[in-house]
C-alpha cells in the first residue's frame, strides 16, 4: 500500500509517500517533504494563524510535487508519474488551527474526488505516536502491543494504552498547558528565540539542574494527569525576583533546571502508569520527544526500572512535526476511506476520551 499523506496541521507545510507492505508490521518512507514556517512566525513570537493559513496555500502544491517527484531537477527527466500508482490518500483532519487544517484537508478531498484515489483522515495526535512504526533504517524494529504511549507535543500531553492499532485508551492528560507550551512559554519569559523548546535544550546544556527546586505537578495526585502551568509560574516568579537582568549562567541555570522539573514530572507519572498496566513497549512522540535530555532521562531510567519495557522514540526530524507519521497512521487504518464530499477538520479532536 503506497500513501500520500499531508500535514498542515500548525506551521509546517508537509507531504510524505510512505508504503506499507501487505501485513508488515512498519511503514518506510519514499519520499519526506517539509516546508517550514518558523522563519516567518519568529517575529510573532508564536504561529500567527491567519499567516499560517496564507503560507499553506502558497506552499502545498509544490510540496505535494516534490514528494511525488514532480520537481525539475537540472538534468534530470521528470519521472512518469500515474495517480493509479497512489493507493490512498491521507490527511490530517485535527487537531490543529482550523484554517490551517481546512487547507489541507480540502487540498486532498480534491485530489481525491478528482483522481478517485481512497482518502484516510488522520487524527495528529496518532501520527505522533505512529512515528514510531516507521522503519527509519533498515532493520530497525517497531513496538507490538499492548504498548504505553506518552504524547509530548506543543499543544498535548498525554499517557495512551494501546492493546491493537488505533485502540486508545486514555490513562491521563494535562489539566492546562502541554510540555511543548511550557517549554515555548519559559523561552519566551528567558528572551530566547522561537520556537522555545530546542533554544531552551541548547541553553540548558550550559545549566547546572540542580540550580532551582522547580515544582513537579500533580505529584502527590493518585491519577496519571500531569499540569505545567505551576511550573511556568514559578519560573516567572524566579525570573522577576533577579535584581539584575538574567546574564547567560542565570538563564543556562534556569533552562536546566527548568528543563529537569518536566522530565521529572513526566517520568514521575509514566513510573506509576508502568507499575499499573503491563505493556511490552513504551512510544514517546510529539515535539519535545525530540529533546535529548528527555530521550537520554527515559532511556536510563526504562532500562533502570524496568527493563523488561523497551523504549521507542523516532529519530527528532519524525517527532516534529510531518506528514510521513500521518502517512504511517493511515497506513493501519485501510479500512477507515471517507467519503472526500464529506471529510472534515475539527480544531479540537481528542484521540480518545477518558473511558
Ligand atoms: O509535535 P509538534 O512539532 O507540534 C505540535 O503538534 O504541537 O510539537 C511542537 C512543540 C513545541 O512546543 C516545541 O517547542 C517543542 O515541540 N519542541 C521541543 C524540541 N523540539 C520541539 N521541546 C523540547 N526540546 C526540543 N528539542
Ligand atoms: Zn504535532
Amino acid at each position: 500500500m503506497r500513501i500520500l499523506a499531508i500535514e498542515t496541521s500548525c506551521d509546517e507545510t508537509a507531504a510524505a509517500l510512505v508504503t506499507r507492505d501487505k501485513e508488515a508490521s512498519f511503514v518506510t518512507i519514499e519520499k519526506s517533504v517539509v516546508a517550514s514556517q518558523v522563519d516567518l512566525h519568529k517575529k510573532y513570537g508564536g504561529v500567527y494563524p491567519e499567516v499560517a493559513s496564507r503560507e499553506h496555500i502558497r506552499t502545498l502544491l509544490p510540496v505535494i510535487s516534490e514528494a511525488l517527484g514532480l520537481v525539475p531537477e537540472t538534468g534530470r527527466q521528470l519521472p512518469h508519474f500515474d495517480w493509479r500508482d497512489i493507493d490512498a490518500l491521507a490527511v490530517t483532519q485535527g487537531p490543529g488551527l482550523i484554517g490551517s487544517l481546512l487547507i489541507g484537508v480540502q487540498t486532498v478531498a480534491t485530489l481525491s474526488y478528482v483522481t478517485k484515489t481512497p482518502l484516510i483522515p488522520v487524527n495528529h495526535l496518532s501520527g505522533h505516536i505512529y512515528a514510531s512504526f516507521i522503519q527509519h533504517a533498515p532493520d530497525t524494529a517497531v513496538p507490538r502491543f499492548p504498548l504505553m504511549a506518552l504524547v509530548v507535543s506543543g499543544g498535548h500531553t498525554m499517557l495512551v494504552l494501546m492493546r491493537d492499532h488505533h485502540e486508545y485508551e486514555l490513562l491521563g492528560q494535562t489539566r492546562d498547558d502541554a510540555a511543548g507550551e511550557a517549554f515555548d512559554k519559559v523561552a519566551k519569559l528567558l528572551g530566547l528565540g522561537y520556537p522555545g523548546g530546542p533554544e531552551i535544550g541548547r541553553m540548558a546544556l550550559q545549566g547546572d539542574r540542580h540550580a532551582y527546586d522547580l515544582p513537579i505537578g500533580l505529584e502527590h495526585e493518585k491519577t496519571f494527569d500531569f499540569s505545567f502551568s505551576g511550573l511556568k509560574t514559578a519560573v516567572l516568579r524566579l525570573v522577576q525576583q533577579q535584581s539584575q537582568p538574567l546574564t547567560q549562567e542565570i538563564k543556562a541555570n534556569i533552562a536546566a533546571s527548568f528543563e529537569r522539573a518536566v522530565i521529572e514530572a513526566l517520568l514521575f507519572k509514566t513510573s506509576k502508569a508502568l507499575d499499573t498496566f503491563a505493556v511490552r513497549h513504551f512510544v514517546i512522540g510529539g515535539g519535545v520527544s525530540a529533546n535529548r535530555y528527555l530521550r537520554e532521562r527515559f532511556a536510563t531510567f526504562l532500562a533502570h526500572r524496568v527493563p523488561s519495557v523497551e523504549l521507542f522514540i523516532a529519530p527528532p526530524e519524525l517527532c516534529t512535526d510531518n506528514a510521513a507519521v500521518i502517512g504511517a497512521s493511515a497506513a493501519f487504518m485501510a479500512d477507515k476511506i471517507t467519503d472526500p464530499l464529506a471529510v472534515e477538520a475539527f480544531a479540537r479532536f481528542p484521540l480518545v476520551t477518558r473511558g
